[in-house]
């Protein structure tokens, strides 16, 4: 495919691994990440954004303010100064935002983002990007001469510090400067940062844990350092802003160091450029261990730290390494996207799916719904539910990375069998907010896994419960559907407990009698996978009790949730029911319809009807709506939903999560037109042509699209961290492909629409590649007449394990 426009404001490259913006003014902070699974940053078309390692809201590295005008800031910042004409501006166009460039491109790949400006006659390029193997972030520079004469310039490399708990950093800050350290150690040439005391409790509570933060950071350069400052209000000087520092203006750092006071790390040196000429080097900051949490000292000479920041900095002040390093980070996602590869007649599919799709769950799978430009990084921690969701993607390519994280969540199940509803690494600490679903989503994880990698050793290893004691994973398989079997109200449904899903129907069985439709088909669907699962192993204990709950949890939502043309959303705790046509708002969810659908309660007649439904009450040019119609007047007994404004949010928005499992439902249906129609009205790409009504970026899912209950209905929200990519991806590949994991092998079904003539798969599946090619000479949806595997005729549509 030939460079893809989508909008005014950028363009995906021929390869489909960058997306290029042209111009800075973007209708909101167009984001991407930079990170290894340890180390992680996000950072913006201008270089905003905010970095921290493992986790973001207690070990936050950088500062990056919510709520601020200009947006979008502060980020990594390069100031150049030019000696002669005492002028400068800074590489990523923020925070110099006021000035006139001559050009200004960003181009956001895979696991990096550069940023090239021309301004002065100068033109700047900046790379910032992390390592796989190392935990440091770099910001690689090359700058070129334009004009012809010689050109003697400053460079200014400047981050603003937290080292610690980003949440007291922002409500606490000005009170809270009495624990940074920043100096400069003349041996390392680098700039050290510390923090003498380290907030991790949740809640950010007066009690707090008794210690230091365990690192110094280390911000360095391959050039001669001629100046540094450690305090940022020196550095910027009085009633200035990032945009006009007050070192740069006068062309001379103040060499400041703070053992109390704002942090920052700025480092000043000297380039000199001949005509025409171009120069490259390298920004870097990294952490190494305190030897004690219990010091003040600064980074000790020949200590173990000491060695250890040394030999880094001696390796990234290399150019030479540092290229091999970036090399590497290309060919890492390279090798990932390789792992599954599609071809169809549709330009715009294969490059989401091959591509950004599966780019940002890769991203969802680190960051969940929390490290993020809407999510703040400061509230929600990892979610269970997202996190079991977020694995689609990773596992084709990681699965040890899946394994591990599947051995971690089974870490914050109690031994009753319920869960952490989200946890914070590091301190291990987490919300038991009593969402219905929550222990659930781990057999789903456990399930995807094994039918991925058929590495049924998973099931016995030892895990230890949150309250104590230890199990192995089947064990915390069983005891999650134990847990949800008991939790079972006046209907035999799932009780809603604080929410299911949706975690905006948080009042309707807050009182313990509510009952979910949602809850109910998604644990009739579990039982369903364990079921094939115990079939397929031979573990006899409890299929029968399972195959006898499936039943009962079917015929209770037949019986008691069919409204005459859909299923009701759920049970209030008074008993009423909401989602029904007797309801004056909120009459018809999408969930119970899609979900009945996915998880084979209903039954012919039924899926048709409620898909109908979803289509004639639902449906909207941009895919259809969580519900309608929205709720207007408060309702204190359902919730948050129905105090969000009509037309967003889980008020009736177009939700991608949601429409996401519509698309699959009509793809299990067989109805190959109507999902098509679907996943073309939800995909970014068409949405975001006319950019400025929806604001997101292009080249990722939003959570949500505003739907025409509301005036700005096609604007977006939220983009990144949303199920929505995981459950597309899915479903592209599983059910509209038809190429589909199952324990026996790949299964071979897919549900196309009828003008495509063929496509082909090529995925990686338990170590072998699959070349898979499908051919539709007769222009049907669905039906496979014949396989051939290796030229010979093959008498299953499940491919054999080689
Ligand atoms: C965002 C949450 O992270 C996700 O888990 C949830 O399902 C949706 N909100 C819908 O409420």
């Amino acid at each position: 495919m030939k460079n893809f426009q989508v909008n005014k404001y950028g363009y995906f490259t021929e390869d489909g691994k960058e997306f290029v913006i042209t111009t800075p003014k973007t209708p909101a902070p167009w984001m991407n990440y930079i990170w290894n699974g340890r180390w992680a940053g996000l950072v913006s078309h201008t270089g905003g954004g905010y970095s921290f390692y493992l986790t973001p809201r207690d070990n936050r590295l950088t500062r990056y303010r919510y709520n601020c005008l200009p947006w979008d800031q502060p980020g990594r910042y390069i100031y150049v100064r030019d000696k002669k004409i005492a002028n400068y501006f800074s590489l990523s166009w923020a925070p110099t935002i006021e000035l006139k460039y001559d050009y200004y491109e960003c181009r956001h790949g895979l696991g990096y983002t550069k940023i090239i400006t021309e301004n002065l006659g100068i033109r700047g390029e900046v790379t910032y990007f992390v390592p796989r193997d190392y935990d440091i972030e770099i910001w690689l520079v090359k700058l070129k001469n334009l004009t012809n004469e010689r050109r003697d310039l400053d460079i200014f490399a400047y981050i603003e510090l937290i080292m610690g708990n980003a949440l007291n950093d922002l409500i606490n800050q000005p009170n809270d400067k009495h624990f940074p350290d920043v100096y400069f150690d003349g041996d390392l040439k680098s700039i050290v940062a510390t923090r003498r005391y380290w907030v991790t409790n949740r809640g950010v509570s007066v009690a707090q844990p008794n210690h230091a933060w365990p690192y110094y950071l280390i911000f360095s350069t391959s050039l001669e350092i001629k100046g540094f400052d450690g305090d940022k209000e020196k550095f910027i000087g009085r009633w200035r802003s990032n945009a006009n520092p007050e070192a740069v203006e006068l062309g001379s750092c103040f060499n400041t160091e703070i053992t109390a006071g704002d942090p920052c790390a700025v480092i000043q040196s000297e380039l000199e450029l001949e005509e025409g000429e171009e120069k490259e080097f390298v920004f870097f900051m990294f952490l190494v261990d305190k030897p004690s949490l219990h010091t003040n000292e600064r980074l000790k000479r020949n200590s173990k730290a000491y060695n250890k920041a040394s030999e880094i900095l001696n390796k990234f002040k290399n150019l030479g390494f540092v290229h091999q390093k970036f090399d590497e980070l290309k060919k890492y996602w390279d090798d990932y996207l390789k792992t599954l590869q599609v071809k169809t007649p549709d330009e715009k599919l294969n490059l989401f799916v091959n591509v950004w799709n599966r780019y940002q769950i890769a991203v969802t799978f680190d960051m969940s719904r929390n490290a993020g430009y809407y999510h703040g990084g400061l509230l929600f921690g990892t979610g269970i539910r997202d996190q079991m969701q977020d694995i689609f993607g990773e596992l084709i390519a990681n699965p040890k990375r899946v394994r591990d994280r599947i051995l971690e969540v089974c870490s914050y199940q109690f031994k009753d069998g319920s869960m952490l509803h989200n946890f914070f690494r590091i301190s291990r600490t987490g919300e038991k907010t009593g969402h219905c679903d929550t222990p659930l989503w781990l057999p789903f994880g456990i399930i995807t896994y094994l039918k991925e990698t058929a590495d049924f050793n998973l099931l016995y290893e030892k895990v230890e419960y949150y309250d104590g004691g230890s199990g192995t994973v089947l064990q915390h398989l069983i005891k999650a559907i134990e847990y949800s079997l008991n939790n079972l109200g006046k209907h035999g449904l799932l009780k809603f407990g604080r929410g299911d899903w949706n975690d905006t129907l948080d009042y309707v069985g807050v009182k313990g009698k509510g009952e979910t439709v949602w809850g109910s088909e998604f644990l009739a669907y579990i039982l369903r996978e364990v079921i094939e699962l115990f079939n397929y192993l031979g573990l006899k204990q409890f299929l029968k009790k399972y195959s006898e709950e499936y039943l009962k949890i079917a015929n209770n939502i037949n019986r008691f949730c069919w409204d005459g043309k859909w299923y009701i959303r759920g049970f209030k705790d008074d008993g009423k029911p909401f989602g029904s046509s007797k309801n004056r708002e909120g009459k018809i969810f999408a969930n119970p319809q899609a979900w009945a659908v996915i998880s084979g309660i209903a039954d012919e007649e039924r899926t048709k009807m409620c898909l109908k439904s979803v289509e004639k009450y639902l449906d909207t040019p941009k895919g259809p709506k969580i519900l309608h119609p929205p709720f207007t007047k408060v309702d204190p007994s359902i919730g948050l939903a129905t105090r969000c404004v009509p037309g967003k949010k889980e008020n009736g928005a177009i939700f991608n999560h949601v429409a996401s499992w519509v698309f699959l439902a009509e793809l299990i249906a067989g109805n190959a037109e109507r999902a098509y129609q679907i996943y073309h009205a939800t995909l970014p790409l068409n949405n975001a042509i006319d950019a400025d009504l929806y604001k997101m970026e292009p080249y990722v899912y939003s959570e949500y699209v505003t739907s025409p209950d509301h005036p700005s209905f096609g604007e977006a929200s939220h983009s990144w961290l949303t199920g929505s990519s995981d459950w597309f991806f899915k479903s592209v590949v599983e059910y509209m492909l038809g190429v589909r994991p199952t324990y026996a092998g790949l299964l071979i079904d897919p549900c196309i629409p009828s003008s495509w003539k063929s496509f082909s798969v090529n995925r990686l599946f338990r170590g072998v590649e699959y070349r898979i090619e499908v051919l539709n000479p007769d222009g049907v949806n669905k039906g496979v007449k014949e396989i051939w595997v290796d030229g010979k005729k093959y008498g299953d549509r499940i491919l054999p394990v080689f």
